[in-house]
């Protein structure tokens, strides 16, 4: 398999990317793959995985003349049971990064050194805050081959994530986005929810899987996650990325999954 670097994207914060992040590292790695994260934002990724913010870390990766992949930090498998037969190792945040200062050959070539010893690359990024992070934003999508876009079901997030397509489709990378992920989607759905999950399957531009908000994900924040994921969390993280990375594209059969859960469903006032 050719490796692969996806990049998790939303310009609105608090959607779900390290989330998002995280569970594709970890179905990586439950596969067997060496998976190697990299945490371009303020650093919870970073400590979901078991580290400390603090050196080495992503800025050293970008700007040593170093191999980048001497700076993966090994990522110790607390779950009860066998480890998996995979590797995962995380190059952790720099809270110095000023992410529109990136430069898109510092990255590539880090990214060109993991390509070498890693079959999977996460990358974590920041959100958008104005006109912050916008550039950085761009760079970590065109140094990827696949872009992930993370969404909540929420009228804002649905807005700013039709704003990160057209920033890929400015990049010349919108056939990268494969493709949005709706995340922290609650039940019981408002008929204003059910109604942006209904269009964005008719988009066909999200993925089948839902990842439905859920305390377990919650924990992800507080790096005890690792420790207590249940099996059918880890059959949906593999699930989504059998979706990044099987090509997955505007397929006119897909659908969401939620169509077959039947779930209750809260009419609004
Ligand atoms: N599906 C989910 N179920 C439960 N909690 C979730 C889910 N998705 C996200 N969360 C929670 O929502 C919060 C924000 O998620 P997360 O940190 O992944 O978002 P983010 O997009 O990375 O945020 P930021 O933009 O600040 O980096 C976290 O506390 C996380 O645990
Ligand atoms: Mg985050």
């Amino acid at each position: 398999m050719e490796p692969k670097v996806v990049t998790v994207v939303s310009e609105k914060g608090g959607v779900g990317k390290t989330v998002i992040s995280y569970g594709l590292s970890l179905a990586g790695l439950l596969r067997g793959l060496r998976v190697v994260a990299v945490d371009l934002s303020e650093g919870a990724l970073t400590q979901t995985l078991g580290h400390v913010i603090g050196q080495p870390h992503v800025g050293d990766a970008l700007l040593s003349p170093r191999r980048a992949s001497s700076f993966v930090r090994p990522v110790r498998w607390a779950m009860p049971g066998p480890a998996p037969r995979g590797t995962l190792g995380v190059i952790g945040a720099d809270p110095r990064l000023n992410i529109d200062l990136m430069s898109l050959d510092d990255l590539r070539a880090a990214m060109a050194d993991l390509r070498m010893t890693a079959d999977l690359v996460v990358i974590d990024n920041p959100p958008v805050c104005g006109n912050l992070g916008l550039i950085g934003l761009s760079v970590s999508m065109r140094a990827a081959d696949r872009i992930v876009v993370v969404t909540d079901p929420d009228l804002q997030s649905i807005r700013l994530t039709g704003k990160t397509l057209g920033l890929a489709l400015d990049a010349g990378v919108l056939d990268r986005v494969a493709g949005v992920v709706v995340c922290n989607a609650r039940r019981p759905m408002t008929r204003v929810t059910r109604g942006v999950l209904d269009g964005l399957a008719n988009s066909r531009l999200s993925f089948p899987t839902v990842v439905w908000n859920r305390a377990e994900w919650q924990a992800a924040r507080t790096g005890e996650v690792f420790k207590s994921l249940s099996p059918d969390l880890c059959a949906l993280a593999e699930a989504l990325l059998d979706e990044v990375m099987g090509g997955w594209r505007c397929n006119p059969a897909a659908r969401l999954a939620y169509a077959n859960l039947e779930p209750r469903v809260k009419e609004a006032v």
